[in-house]
């Protein structure tokens, strides 16, 4: 695997593959890689000529300092990882990245103002600015995102389709530990008591599933949130059962063509997410 650190010579190097007509796939990171990031990166294996990895902890997604000050860091772990699932992999520092502080806006209506948006201002306009750079330096012919992260995931749908790259979007399923926990580098600062009532947020979901012949979209997201509020391990900041398009919450299920639940949530002062499709 060759590591880049510098913007010009990973475009350069993207390219010198785009000149011998090989198919690149890309999976962006922010390190404190797990077997769900190594799923991303097994998929781009299977679908291209070469894997293109990119670990960065982008500082402008962060809308809390204390968050981004413990986000988990290992990097000599996850280079160990990539070896055999990846080619290239970028690791630029902060200061290559932005060099001055980035001015550019996205705006993408409803789809960051709910959810994640509104509990993280901010946030996806992080994210927006560092995926749209990358992109533009590999211009790959595929990138890989996890439904886990379910508003990420339609946000990059749109910055793709907003600005006619040529790009395409992978979604890819989202890898769960043994009892059902969803893999998130931040599982890393759960301490062992909280690890072990997480799978909850799982089986909440699963069981929300269930009663979509019983109850009707709001009433679903209701009922998560009563789990969830007779549970005192974990504090809900929301749960919403949505248009997988729009991300707008729903009421009937006539209002959507596919479904989706999802939910974040502290336990042991971390945040965590999940989703499940509903329909
Ligand atoms: P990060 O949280 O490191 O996630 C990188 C990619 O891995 C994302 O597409 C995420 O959805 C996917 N992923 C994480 N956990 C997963 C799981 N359990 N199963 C499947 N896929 C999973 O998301 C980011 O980084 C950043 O916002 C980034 C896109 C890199 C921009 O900075």
């Amino acid at each position: 695997m060759k590591i880049i650190y510098k913007q010009n010579i990973l475009a350069q190097t993207a390219d010198e593959l785009r000149k011998k007509s090989l198919q690149t796939g890309f999976v962006p990171t922010m390190g404190a890689l797990h077997a769900g990031h190594l799923q991303l990166l097994k998929q781009a294996k299977a679908e291209n000529d070469v894997v293109i990895c990119s670990i960065f902890v982008n500082p402008i997604q962060f809308n809390n300092a204390a968050d981004l000050e413990r986000y988990p860091n290992s990097p000599e772990q996850d280079i160990a990882l990539l070896n055999d699932v990846c080619d290239i992999l970028f690791m630029p520092s902060v200061e290559e990245m932005y060099p001055v502080l980035p001015t550019e806006h996205y705006d993408f209506g409803t789809l960051e103002t709910v959810m994640e948006g509104y509990y993280r201002p901010g946030h996806f306009k992080g994210v927006a600015i560092i995926v749209k750079r990358f992109l533009d330096l590999i211009q790959p012919d595929r990138a890989y995102f996890g439904e886990k992260d379910f508003q990420q995931l339609v946000i990059i749908r749109q910055l793709v389709q907003d600005y006619h790259y040529k790009t395409i979007i992978r979604a890819v399923s989202t890898v769960r530990e043994d009892d059902g926990l969803a893999m998130s580098s931040r599982n890393r600062l759960l301490s062992p008591q909280a690890r072990a009532v997480a799978p909850f947020i799982r089986r909440t979901l699963s069981e929300a599933k269930t009663l979509k012949e019983k109850k009707k979209p709001y009433e679903i997201a209701q009922w998560i949130q009563q789990q969830f509020d007779n549970n005192k391990s974990f504090t809900l900041e929301y749960a919403s059962v949505v248009n997988a398009k729009t991300l707008e919450e729903i009421t009937e299920y006539s209002q959507a063509e596919s479904i989706v639940a999802c939910v974040a949530v502290w336990l042991d002062n971390v945040r965590l997410i999940d989703n499940i499709t509903i329909v």
